[in-house]
């Protein structure tokens, strides 16, 4: 279906933070609020994150998207990138390196993608090129993912990275206050940057920030 919202930048404006085989990853900019809108309006997108409520635009515009703003001035990289298929500039979501809310200490692996992109490795292929910035050129010591207990293509997606299992937890209220604590039960994944270096012994060490 065509969209009426403003499709992705143009592709010499984009700060781009890295490419694989079919994706790029670029800063997101201030007039991105029609994207995310897109993104967060589609009921399964936000079924395990928001019970399928969509976000209000609003919030795009004055919280959400001057956070994400706020990010890319730090070094090393750490944040939230638009995706955007290689072949035809499509936005197809976003991926975030960031630090984990109950972890601050560990960086939290996240994505969200368009429900038509799904099921094709992309965010698998996202965030196998985020960790790998994150454990060599940016030297993170530790990547983490949580996901709520039913959210299994999210962890299929932890396993296929490379994330190991690490716990069961349950969120606090404050943080998904409109889910009962039976709903907030949710699962850990994660790595270090020994392991990651142990499984890959080509992978540099030396920090480039
Ligand atoms: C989670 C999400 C990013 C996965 O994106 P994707 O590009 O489809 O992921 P991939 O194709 O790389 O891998 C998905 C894996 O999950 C599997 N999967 C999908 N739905 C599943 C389900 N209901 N049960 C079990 N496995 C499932 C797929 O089969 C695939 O595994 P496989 O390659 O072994 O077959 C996407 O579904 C999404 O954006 N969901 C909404 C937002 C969200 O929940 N984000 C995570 C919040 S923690």
């Amino acid at each position: 279906m065509a969209s009426l919202l403003p499709q992705m930048p143009h592709r010499c404006e984009a700060v781009i933070l890295l490419r694989t085989e079919r994706l790029y990853l670029r800063q997101f900019r201030a007039q991105d609020a029609g994207l995310l809108l897109e993104l967060d309006s589609d009921p399964e997108v936000m079924r395990f994150i928001t019970k399928g409520q969509p976000t209000p635009i609003l919030q795009i515009e004055q919280e959400i998207l001057p956070r994400l703003l706020g990010y890319y001035a730090q070094s090393p990289p750490r944040g939230c990138w638009a995706a955007h298929l290689r072949a035809n500039d499509e936005f197809v979501g976003w991926f975030h390196l960031r630090p984990d809310k109950l972890q601050p200490d560990e960086m939290e692996l996240g994505y969200r993608l368009m429900r038509a992109v799904w099921g094709e490795g992309l965010a698998t292929e996202g965030s196998r090129a985020l960790l790998q910035r994150a454990f060599t050129e940016w030297a993170y010591a530790k990547v983490s993912a949580r996901t709520l207990l039913p959210n299994l293509a999210s962890q299929r997606v932890m396993q296929k990275a490379g994330l190991q299992f690490e716990s069961r937890f349950v969120y606090p209220t404050e943080m998904i206050p409109e889910w009962n604590e039976t709903e907030r039960q949710a699962v850990k994944y994660s790595l270090t940057r020994e392991e990651y270096q142990r499984r890959n012994p080509e992978a540099s060490s030396e920090a480039q920030f």
